[in-house]
């Protein structure tokens, strides 16, 4: 059944019930979470499944100490900062870390009192409802195309389009030759290596993977990575070797503000942005405002 169809079944169902009690199921329908459950599907548990493998070979932050850069970054920031790796962990298990005293939300404003300010948090992952909502809602479908995900890390984006689309190939670069050990042992334990590889290399020097790519995913790769330098350099880079008429580019957050920040001007005439819409219901653990993040872009 499509959307079309279920909205007029729905609605013939809804003239069904009394009119004193509709009310009432209108807002068990709007606020209940008990609908979520049909949300629930088999890529979900598959993709929670190599989450909680991940979740048992990283540190509770899921970074790695070789991962200088981005520490020192994180101590920079104006705001107490930690990151939480959001394809690990839901809100529901943020919470749950929250009351057994593992993980807190709150910073001690004087050491000892009860003065509290709230912690920044950042994700270096999409979150499980994120993928389900790029691969769903925001490509089309990839069947025979590639996919590139620049700065794959933990594989999350590799793992979503595995599940959620027919991508005939999906390619992971990262420059962390930890997290590419760790992303290749999930790969072969679930069985995924027939459509997904992962390089271990800077996307800048990969001309060649660039020009044949169909589709760039990129996730606020450099922000907390890379020197402003390096940055301004990696930018330059995409803008003049991913130029195929008709491919699509994903980015977290917008391109305007990724090359804002850096005062690289974007390339007159290289993309033009598309609309994404962004009315879709994921559940309670899906965030509105991280999906409004996820822009779509297609070279002219
Ligand atoms: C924010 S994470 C993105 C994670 C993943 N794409 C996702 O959406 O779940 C960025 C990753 O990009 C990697 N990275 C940064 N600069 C890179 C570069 N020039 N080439 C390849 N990988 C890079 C970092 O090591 C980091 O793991």
């Amino acid at each position: 059944m499509n959307f079309n169809e279920g909205k007029m079944e729905l609605q013939q169902l809804l003239s069904r019930v009394s009119l004193p009690e509709l009310p009432k199921l209108l807002d068990w329908m709007k606020n209940s979470d008990e609908l979520d459950d049909l949300l629930v599907d088999n890529n979900r548990v598959i993709l929670q499944s190599i989450a909680d493998d991940l979740r048992a070979r990283l540190p509770l932050d899921a970074m790695l100490p070789s991962e200088a850069t981005v520490h020192h970054k994180m101590q920079q920031r104006v705001r107490p900062t930690v990151h939480v790796d959001s394809f690990l962990y839901s809100d529901e298990q943020v919470d749950a870390l929250c009351s057994e005293g593992t993980m807190s939300r709150t910073y001690c404003l004087s050491c000892g009192s009860f003065k509290t300010a709230p912690l920044d948090f950042i994700s270096h992952s999409f979150s499980v409802p994120e993928l389900q909502f790029l691969f769903q809602n925001v490509l089309p479908d990839l069947s025979g195309r590639t996919l590139v995900d620049v700065g794959s890390r933990l594989g999350a984006v590799l793992y979503g389009g595995y599940v959620y689309s027919s991508a005939s190939q999906l390619l992971g670069l990262e420059l962390n030759e930890e997290f590419v050990r760790l992303q290749n042992e999930m790969l072969h334990k679930y069985s995924m290596t027939d459509r997904v590889q992962v390089l271990h290399a800077d996307v800048c020097t990969q001309d060649a993977l660039l020009h044949s790519a169909d589709v760039l995913v990129m996730n606020n790769v450099f922000e907390y990575f890379m020197e402003p330098s390096e940055q301004v350099r990696a930018w330059k880079f995409i803008m003049q070797t991913f130029r195929r008429r008709g491919s699509l580019l994903v980015t977290v957050p917008s391109l305007q503000d990724s090359l804002n920040t850096l005062q690289v001007p974007l390339q007159h005439g290289w993309v033009e942005e598309l609309p994404v819409d962004y009315n879709i219901y994921l559940g309670t653990d899906a965030d509105p405002e991280a999906l409004r993040q996820i822009h779509l872009y297609r070279v002219m």
